[in-house]
């Protein structure tokens, strides 16, 4: 079967993406192209209250479901040292098993927002950092870039402090999602999981004290001690607010529903490789908002899973 000119065009852009990834950081066989070095941990999730209010999905009316979730540094590089900058955003993907036995994802990274709107826009992000080694003429591909892309800028002079653990991060969706209740009534709005304690990063001199492992380290010391939790949050999009462009964040005073809790219990056997975590794996009560990001990153992954199972 034949694919149309747009199907030809959008699988040549995904193949151009997955590119530029490799150029940037290298081919690591079996490892993800990005978000590479991460830790697969169990543990579960419990619905507060009001979270049937916004959406009727079955892990959100109440009761407690097992979860896997998956924690990861930035970049390509399996062996990146978590304290370097690079290792910023991290990575929390958290697929929720339901009760019927169906699945579904949450992915988010620790940056609110997202530096581009649409993938070409990312693309051409990506190809300018390639571009911008060192001895890069100035100014750099990736100067120019930041100076006509605002979301872009924002992103790359974003405060770059590594966490005092994966527990003491918050992780954004950036993408928005339509949740839908019982009543048919939708609201528009974007996950945030809080750390249910403090949230802590490490001051320059606290980082020059940590090991390259330290993150992973750390979590699985700390869940020998007792479970990890975060707070699941949803931000509700106001009138007006744009929905379907996860490079604008809405003001920080929009209202946010608690989802529930979120435990993280213990390390997984899981084989990493063998996962796939997936922005669009939703289920009924959540829906796509036309974010072009959340189906061109569901593409984007299952290429990159199958590359990865070779
Ligand atoms: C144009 C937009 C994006 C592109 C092209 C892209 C690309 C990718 C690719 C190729 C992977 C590897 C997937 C795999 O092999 O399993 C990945 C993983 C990941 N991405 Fe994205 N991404 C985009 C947007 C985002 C956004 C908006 C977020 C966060 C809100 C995000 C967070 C992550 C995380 C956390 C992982 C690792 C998931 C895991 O642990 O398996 N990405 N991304």
């Amino acid at each position: 079967m034949s694919g149309t000119a747009r199907d030809v065009t959008q699988t040549d852009l995904h193949r151009r993406l997955l590119e530029t990834l490799d150029a940037l950081f290298g081919v690591h066989p079996g490892y993800r192209p990005v978000h590479a070095k991460g830790i697969v941990c169990e543990g579960s999730f419990t619905a507060a209250d009001e979270a049937r209010d916004l959406s009727r999905a079955p892990h959100l009316q109440g009761g407690r479901v097992p979860v896997t979730v998956r924690f990861s540094d930035f970049t390509g590089l399996p062996d990146i040292p978590d304290t370097d900058p690079n290792a910023n955003p991290r990575g929390m993907a958290v697929r929720f098993h339901l009760p019927d036995g169906g699945e579904t994802d949450l992915v988010a990274h620790s940056y609110d927002g997202f530096p581009a709107r649409t993938v070409e826009e990312f693309l051409g992000l990506l190809q300018a950092l390639a571009a911008s080694g060192p001895g890069a003429a100035s100014p750099s591909p990736v100067e120019e870039f930041a100076a006509t892309h605002p979301a872009a800028r924002r992103f790359l002079e974003a405060a770059k402090a590594p966490p005092a653990s994966f527990a003491t991060e918050s992780y954004f969706s950036a993408d928005a999602f339509r949740f839908v209740n019982r009543e048919g009534t939708a609201r528009h709005g974007r996950y945030r999981i809080h750390p249910a304690g403090e949230e802590r990063h490490l001051d320059v001199g606290e980082a020059a004290t940590r090991g390259p492992n330290y993150l992973f380290e750390e979590l699985r010391e700390r869940l020998r001690r007792g479970p990890a939790e975060f707070r699941v949050m949803v931000q509700l999009a106001a009138p007006g607010d744009p929905i379907d462009d996860a490079s604008a964040t809405w003001p920080a005073d929009r209202p946010q529903v608690r989802l529930g809790t979120l435990s993280v219990e213990r390390p997984s056997d899981a084989d990493e490789r063998q996962l796939l975590f997936d922005p669009a794996r939703l289920v009924d009560g959540i829906e796509p908002s036309g974010d072009p990001l959340i189906p061109a990153r569901s593409r984007i992954y299952a290429v990159s899973y199958r590359r990865r199972q070779r």
